[in-house]
Formats: structure tokens, sequence, C-alpha cells
């Protein structure tokens, strides 16, 4: 294979960039060409397509967001802009194609390697909700941010003895909740895989008051309700000044952690590797600190699992 493309699908994930980089040294180390998609599926049905060097991925690896914009599009889900897609890339002479993105551009990705163009997916998105892999590339960095703005609520929350509750992302996935609640201390953690008692929640706060706790921290995933629910009825339960805090799009921000920037590079390079040797319709991924290939089969009929010990562990440590 002489001549590759990336592009970056769905929402946006720090370390996207770091991937884009190692996509596209890897394979200019290896003698190919890189192509870059922008606006992900819609760009590459528009043929949005540009050629990359080296200098086109310098002073990016640090950088949140991507550098090749993505999208959302309702064209590529339809036969004519798929066939459309594969025309584009053809008519430049591209023979393979890298999709970093979540679990819909892996869908999409499937598609194109239906049709015999193909394709090896990275799994980007914050959410940590992709079977195959351990972790996402821009989960560790959401969680970052995620409790750097815990501190901070802590502050204040202990200044004027509040209660907070704080809404995270994760679609219906509670690992952002989970992994950022037990490591920045709230003490309670909601999440869509477990049932919560409003009941107990309360009880737990009135007993943390009554030993003279000052103030306490519940996260909430988005995937529950929404955080300002459970603040409306803690307020009313308990009398407590309860304030919510919101934090969306905030998570998907900001320069990549150590570990995103690690993975990012080694999901690149070892997807330009899967092209190099003729495989297609894979996701990269990590287990147990390997980088594994998973069939897209496997990844769609996998389940999203959540580490129930953590949750355990959380409910022990947060008494
Ligand atoms: P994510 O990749 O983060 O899960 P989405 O679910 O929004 O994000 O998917 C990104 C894009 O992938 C969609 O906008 C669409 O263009 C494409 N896609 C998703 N599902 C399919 C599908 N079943 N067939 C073809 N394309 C799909
Ligand atoms: O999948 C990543 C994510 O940030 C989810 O956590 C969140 O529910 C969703 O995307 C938000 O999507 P949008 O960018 O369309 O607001």
């Amino acid at each position: 294979m002489r001549k590759i493309a990336v592009l970056t699908s769905g929402g946006d994930a720090p370390g996207m960039n770091a991937a884009v980089r190692a996509v596209v040294r890897r394979g200019i180390f290896l003698g190919m060409e890189v192509f870059g998609v922008h606006h992900g599926y819609d760009g590459l049905i528009k043929g949005q397509i540009e050629p990359m060097n080296l200098g086109s991925v310098g002073d990016i690896i640090h950088r949140g967001g991507t550098i090749l914009y993505s999208s959302r599009s309702k064209e590529f889900m339809t036969r004519e802009g798929q066939d459309q897609a594969i025309t584009r890339m053809k008519s430049k002479g591209i023979e393979g194609l890298i999709v970093i993105g979540g679990d819909g551009s892996f869908r999409g990705a499937q598609k194109l390697v239906e049709k015999g163009f193909p394709t090896i997916g990275i799994p980007g998105t914050i959410d940590n909700d992709i079977p195959g892999t351990d972790m996402t590339l821009g989960f560790d960095t959401a969680v970052n941010t995620v409790i750097e703005a815990i501190d901070k609520i802590r502050d204040t929350a202990n200044s004027h003895e509040r209660t907070f509750v704080v809404e995270v992302m994760g679609r219906n996935h509670g690992d952002i909740a989970l992994w950022a609640g037990l490591t920045g201390g709230a003490e309670s953690i909601l999440i869509p895989e477990e049932p919560y008692e409003i009941d107990r929640i309360v009880q737990r706060l009135t007993e943390g008051s009554n030993r003279g706790k000052k103030y306490s921290i519940i996260v909430v995933a988005e995937g529950v309700c929404s955080g300002a629910l459970i603040c409306d009825e803690i307020k009313q339960r308990t009398g407590f000044d309860t304030r919510v805090t919101v934090l969306g799009h905030v998570q998907r921000g900001g320069s990549p952690s150590a570990f995103d920037r690690m993975i990012g590079s080694r999901f690149g390079a070892r997807a330009v590797d899967l092209l190099h040797e003729g495989k297609q319709g894979l996701m990269v991924g990590m287990q147990h600190n390997q980088i594994v290939e998973v069939d897209f089969d496997q990844v769609f009929a996998g389940e999203v699992t959540l580490d129930l010990e953590l949750y355990e562990l959380s409910k022990s440590l947060s008494i």
C-alpha cells in the first residue's frame, strides 16, 4: 500500500492530534504518502483531502481537539455517500483509510470495508465506551480535567459549607463519573450501570454533616439524569445549601495527558502497520498495556463494561 488517508470523526477527544501525527510520521517512515481528510466523513464525501508531510503534524502533539476537524455526517449514513467517499479516495490513488473516532465512526468504517475499501479504526472518545480496549483515546485527559474542576469546587464548597452536585459526560457509560469520582474523593457517585437510592445518598449526607463534615461532592454521570434534578432533590430533602455544576464540553478540550499522547502515538503507528501488512476491518486497542487488534465485528458484538470493583472501592472509601 503506497497511499493512505486519515480522518477524525464524531466527538473530538484529546490525543487525536497525537494519533494523527503518528499516522503521518509512521506512514512516511514506511515510505507511504499520507493524506489528511478534513471534517470527517463529510469532508471525505466532498473531497476535502490534502497531502500531509512531516511538517504538517509538527507542534500538535500537545494540542487538544483535532487539526483535521470533525463532523457527524448524515450523508455518510447513505449508500450513495459511502460510494462517493470511496470514489473520492480512489481518484487520488488512496488505497487505505484510518478512522479515529467512536463506535458510530467504526460502523461507518465497517461500511467501507464491506465495499472492499481497507479501513482501520482508532478508538477516540472521552467516554471510554468501546469494547475491546481498556482505554479510549481522550478518557484519561477528560478524567484529569474533571478532577481538576472538582478540586476547585472543593475550595468554594468548603468556604460556604455547601453540597455540590457535579454532572459529567459519558453518554450512557459511567466511567468518567466513576474514575473522576473515586480519584476526586466524591462522597457519592451516580452511574447508569448501577441503580441509586436517593434516600441512601441523603442519609450519607446527613450522617456526614452530623459528624462535622463541612461539605460534600456528588458526581452524577449524564446518563443517569440531569445533575440539576439530583441537586433539587437533595436541597428539598436535607435543606442543605446545594449547588449544581455541569462541566459540559470543557471535558472534551485541553492538552492531552502523557497517557493519551502515548496511546495516541502507539495506536496511530500500529494502525499504519496494519494497513501496510494488508490488514483491514480492525480496531487497534489496548489490553493489559499491550497494543492489540480487534475485529470490528467483535467490537460491535462486545459489551461496554465498567469495573464494578472500582465502584465498590469508591463506596468503601467515601464513608
Ligand atoms: P462517534 O464515532 O463518536 O460514536 P457518532 O455516533 O456521531 O460518533 O458517529 C460519527 C459518524 O459516523 C456519523 O455522523 C456517521 O457519519 C457515521 N456513522 C455512524 N453510524 C453509522 C452507520 N451505521 N453507517 C454509516 N455511517 C455511520
Ligand atoms: O461522545 C463524547 C461526548 O462528549 C459525550 O460524552 C456527550 O454526551 C456527547 O459527546 C456530546 O455531544 P455533542 O458534541 O454533540 O454535544
